[in-house]
């Protein structure tokens, strides 16, 4: 693994996001209300919307384009819709936010 250092937790919202960008891709690196922190391709599964623009909730985020629920854990689409987003693996130490690029 080749963990990069992100950012603090604190500067990304609860609820929300921020975007990473890497020479091919751009991540969406997500908080929940419990502080979690999740990774994924910021390209929602159906017609590519911004899911870093959605809204979190438990752990999955609502893509603000047509409101397809992406899981954050497994970038997979809340049935009945059907589709997958990749992930990345995250963690926090001491308060920064490290993301396996
Ligand atoms: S592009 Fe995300 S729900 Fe349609």
């Amino acid at each position: 693994m080749a963990w990069k250092e992100i950012c603090p937790l604190e500067d990304i919202p609860k609820l929300g996001a921020r975007v990473v960008r890497t020479t091919d891709k751009e991540i969406g690196i997500f908080r929940t209300e419990d502080d979690s922190v999740f990774a994924l391709n910021n390209l929602c599964p159906h017609k590519k919307g911004p899911l870093s623009q959605g809204i979190v909730h438990d752990n999955k985020v609502t893509c603000p384009l047509h409101n397809w629920k992406i899981n954050l854990e497994t970038g997979q689409a809340e049935e009945p819709d059907e589709g997958e987003t990749s992930c990345f693996s995250t963690k926090v130490e001491d308060g920064i936010v490290l993301l396996d690029v």
